[in-house]
């Protein structure tokens, strides 16, 4: 068998049992910030269409993105060491699941790593005076960790290298994309409109990722840095400017559409919390729609009063 396809299978067996191995031996449930299948397979596809063997990733993880970027570089005859990690997390959050996940896919020699957050590991790295043919940042998710990410990143990365960025439709790594877009030049060279969340599909899905989808932002894109680099001209006069974006009426529209319908399902139940949560998520897609405020304070008067005012049952407002 081959290199890849050992860790083909790893990863296979991984997303089918959902359990990984810690450091201490005991079993712990896969979290749902690990890539999913389809963002993995996106970001192998990437590494190999990018021929790239020396890569970089912040954000160990569940250590599952790791495999999908090792399956791919091993194919373009990556070896030992070859690919650099980082996680601050990994053995106090994570119980060294990560690591012990790459240990049995006896894939550790090809690695390695750092316990240590990304924005002290990276500019030893500079210093060092090394070089990566693509570069994968899924490690702090606030503005300030992911853009260090990105500022680190564009040093290390080799002119025309790859960039991929996960999580995007996150406000927060949503703002340092369009920073390098706009200011270094990136150049958009794929991403996906899917796999926003790994939780099974039994699991109960962060509201977050449904933000993201109804936003129209990917889950994941990739990059190429441009070969003359932009931000080494000191005249320094780098376009950036704050995203103003709108998002679609008709993806609004619906999303308003399905999160009332579902409101009023709860409600016609009694469940009242459940149907103003739902109805306050509705209000920060459309804050200003009245039927929604006026269905939103319905949540807080008592059942009988509420019906009454109410009157409709939820199946007569099917075509809200
Ligand atoms: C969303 S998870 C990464 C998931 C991983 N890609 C996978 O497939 O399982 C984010 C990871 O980033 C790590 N992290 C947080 N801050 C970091 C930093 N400053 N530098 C590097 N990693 C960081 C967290 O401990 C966590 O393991």
């Amino acid at each position: 068998m081959t290199a890849h396809s050992v860790i083909h299978d790893r990863i296979l067996q991984v997303y089918q049992n959902r359990i990984l191995l810690g450091e201490d031996g005991l079993e712990y449930k896969l979290r749902p910030g690990a890539v999913s299948y389809v963002r993995g397979e996106f970001l192998s596809k990437t590494i190999l269409q990018a021929g790239a063997v020396r890569t970089l990733e912040t954000g160990l993880g569940s250590g599952l993105s790791t495999l999908f970027i090792l399956e791919a570089s091993v194919q373009n005859g990556a070896q030992h060491h070859s690919h650099v990690i980082m996680d601050p997390g990994q053995e106090s959050f994570f119980h060294g699941v990560g690591t012990r996940l790459l240990k049995n896919t006896e894939v550790w020699e090809m690695v390695e790593f750092h316990g240590e957050a990304s924005q002290t590991v990276m500019p030893r790295l500079i210093t060092d005076g090394r070089t990566f043919d693509a570069i994968f940042i899924d490690g702090d998710h606030r503005f300030d960790g992911a853009f260090c990410d990105a500022y680190f990143a564009h040093r290390l990365l080799k002119p025309g290298g790859v960039l991929i960025i996960d999580d995007v439709w996150m406000d927060a790594v949503y703002l340092v994309c369009h920073f390098v877009e706009a200011s270094y030049r990136y150049e958009i060279i794929g991403e996906l409109q899917e796999g926003y969340s790994s939780a099974g599909p039994d699991a109960e899905i962060d509201d977050s990722f449904t933000y993201g989808r109804a936003k129209n932002r990917p889950s994941i894109r990739a990059y190429r840095k441009p070969l003359q680099d932009v931000a080494d001209d000191y005249s320094f006069n780098l376009p950036f400017s704050p995203v103003r974006e709108q998002i679609p009426e008709d993806v609004v529209r619906r999303r308003v559409s399905e999160l009332s319908r579902e409101a009023l399902v709860a409600l016609s139940v009694g469940d009242k919390k459940t149907a103003r949560v739902l109805l306050m998520r509705a209000l920060r897609f459309q804050p200003t729609r009245v039927k929604t405020h006026l269905r939103l304070a319905r949540t807080f008067l008592p059942s009988g009063l509420a019906r009454a005012l109410g009157g409709k049952t939820h199946r007569s407002e099917r075509r809200d």
